[in-house]
């Protein structure tokens, strides 16, 4: 009986990773694959929409306060600084959860910076460094557009029946952004440093 010899080159081409391979997307973005989830596809789809337009927004306030986190100078340099950085890393656990919910619902979230920035309608700041009153102007009226957004957003899914858009958007996209537009806006308050008025 002959033995089949096999030589290295041949065993060890299975152990090679196999790179640079080219395919079609598989799930084209804007189309719904309908998971068994019982809600009305057009509830899902209402629901996918909405979410991407809040997560494109959501990750470009996230990534507004990363910018400040690293430009922000002055008296108040140290509490901004980290301020900046912990609200960045609260929205980033947020951007999380709502593309999330997206894919659950059987969308495509948006992911990468120039999706992002052709669907945000947060305005596109300089490059350069700005002061903290302007640092802190554009984060209020950031935190407004999203959360505005976000409420009529929260209406529309509690009105299909799309409960669990709902509670993401009110318990998580709501609070988060409401707690830290306080925490922000308190550092523009004229309060006097040294004499009272
Ligand atoms: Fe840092």
């Amino acid at each position: 009986m002959a033995t089949k010899v096999i030589d290295a080159e041949t065993i060890l081409k299975h152990a090679a990773p196999i790179t640079h391979q080219h395919a079609h997307e598989f799930h084209p973005f804007g189309h719904l694959v309908k998971l068994p989830i019982a809600l009305d596809e057009a509830v899902c789809k209402e629901s996918v929409e909405n979410l991407n337009q809040l997560v494109a927004d959501v990750m470009t306030l996230r990534d507004l306060y990363k910018k400040h986190h690293w430009q922000v100078s002055g008296p108040t340099f140290y509490p901004l600084h980290l301020l900046f950085d912990k609200h960045y890393e609260q929205l980033n656990e947020l951007v999380d959860a709502i593309a999330e919910r997206i894919q659950l619902l059987g969308g495509v979230s948006v992911a990468m910076a120039p999706d992002v920035a052709e669907t945000t309608i947060i305005p596109r700041p300089p490059r350069g460094r700005e002061e903290v009153p302007i640092q802190i102007s554009r984060l209020l009226h950031a935190h407004e557009i999203v959360l505005k957004e976000a409420r009529t957003m929260a209406n529309l899914a509690a009105e299909h029946g799309d409960e669990g858009t709902n509670d993401l958007i009110v318990t998580d996209v709501i609070r988060t952004n409401e707690l830290q537009v306080w925490f922000v806006s308190q550092h523009v308050v004229a309060t006097p440093l040294v004499e009272a008025s």
